[in-house]
């Protein structure tokens, strides 16, 4: 049964993971079947990512939000695969553009197939994640997991427009990451409520989502600069190499010395790069405390996550979600 309060702070993602264990085995069992095709290096390259050992948060989301909102259905678990599908769909198609070589502690796809296998099977599971989501009967949720579809797909390419841009608003990154990522935490936790045929707390669950996801993606942006590789399973500096403006670098530059912003300015144009600079640009985002500033930033977000799960009733699911926000927060440290 059950019982997170009895294990009082519980925020290992292994402890969660065990909270939702059965629901977790049938969308595994879903993402399996639904990962079947004829065509071998479907099933060979979305099982070899499936099986690197992802997080599974956002159906943990999904989950953890029918049941607080009243109880998971069949629907919640098509819905938690279709998530799932979505985000392993975009992680393929990220690591292309991004050139990222490691994901989930092992070589990226597009290391082992390729690039344009990468992309294709990326739309695989794209189409198969439509498809789960008829499979809830729910034309409300299509309609959320489709747009977050599209806004994903706009935050990547409003990031690459924002490439190498040293004067970013804070704003923009945030309206950025809100798209990339955020999106989809808030779909997972809206359409969560929803397959639980309670709409009366897909607003709040929405809320949740989106300031989680805002956290997680800042915390994750802080991480390239300060996490393990073996913790994170991506490669530390992935975002320097690529010219990726994050919060770390734009706080750091507001609050450097003339010369720091002159590093930055140089040393984020990918074709200037030195092999020293990585190592500087993590000292600097230490010695200006832009590292702590980012990480306070996601607190805040992870505050206004809880605060925004109080309209719903009191339960253990309520509680594993605010389990959840707090893991976003630690994670890699
Ligand atoms: C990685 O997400 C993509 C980002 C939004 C930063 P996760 O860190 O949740 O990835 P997995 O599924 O656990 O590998
Ligand atoms: C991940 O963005 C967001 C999406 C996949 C849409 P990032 O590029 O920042 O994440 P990582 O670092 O590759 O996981
Ligand atoms: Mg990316
Ligand atoms: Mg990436």
């Amino acid at each position: 049964m059950l019982n997170p309060a009895s294990k009082s702070p519980f925020s290992t993602i292994e402890y969660m993971q065990t909270c939702l264990k059965d629901d977790l085995a049938i969308v595994e069992t879903i993402l399996t079947e639904e990962a079947a095709s004829p065509v071998d290096m479907i099933p060979d390259l979305s099982g070899y990512i499936v099986a690197a050992g992802g997080k599974r948060l956002r159906p943990m989301i999904t989950l953890a939000a029918a049941y607080a909102a009243g109880g998971a259905t069949s629907a919640t678990h098509y819905l938690s695969a279709a998530v799932e599908f979505i985000h392993t769909a975009t992680l393929l198609h990220d690591d292309v553009v991004d050139n990222s070589d490691l994901r989930r502690g092992k070589p990226a796809a597009k290391m082992v197939w390729g690039n344009t296998a990468s992309v294709l099977v990326g739309d695989f599971l794209f189409a198969k994640a439509f498809h789960l989501m008829v499979r809830t009967g729910e034309i409300k949720i299509l309609d959320i997991l489709a747009k977050a579809s599209g806004v994903i797909a706009e935050g990547e390419v409003r990031q690459l427009a924002a490439q190498g841009r040293l004067d970013l608003p804070t704003e923009e990154y945030l309206a950025i990451i809100e798209a990339k990522t955020a999106a989809l935490f808030e779909a997972a936790a809206e359409a969560g409520a929803l397959s639980a045929g309670h709409a009366e707390h897909s607003a709040a669950l929405a809320s949740y989502g989106k300031n989680l996801g805002l956290a997680f993606q800042i915390v994750d942006d802080t991480l390239d600069y300060g996490g393990t590789t073996s913790l994170i399973g991506k490669s530390v500096g992935d975002d320097f190499r690529e010219g990726k403006i994050t919060l770390p670098v734009v706080i750091a530059r507001r609050r450097g010395a003339p010369e720091d912003r002159a590093f930055w300015d140089r040393a984020m144009q990918v074709d200037k790069q030195e092999d020293s600079d990585l190592a500087h640009a993590i000292h600097l985002i230490r010695q200006t405390d832009a590292a702590k500033a980012s990480m306070d930033e996601a607190k805040a977000y992870i505050q206004l996550a809880k605060n925004a799960l109080i309209t719903l009733p009191e339960s253990e699911y309520r509680i594993l979600l605010e389990s959840l926000a707090d893991f976003c927060l630690d994670r890699g440290y």
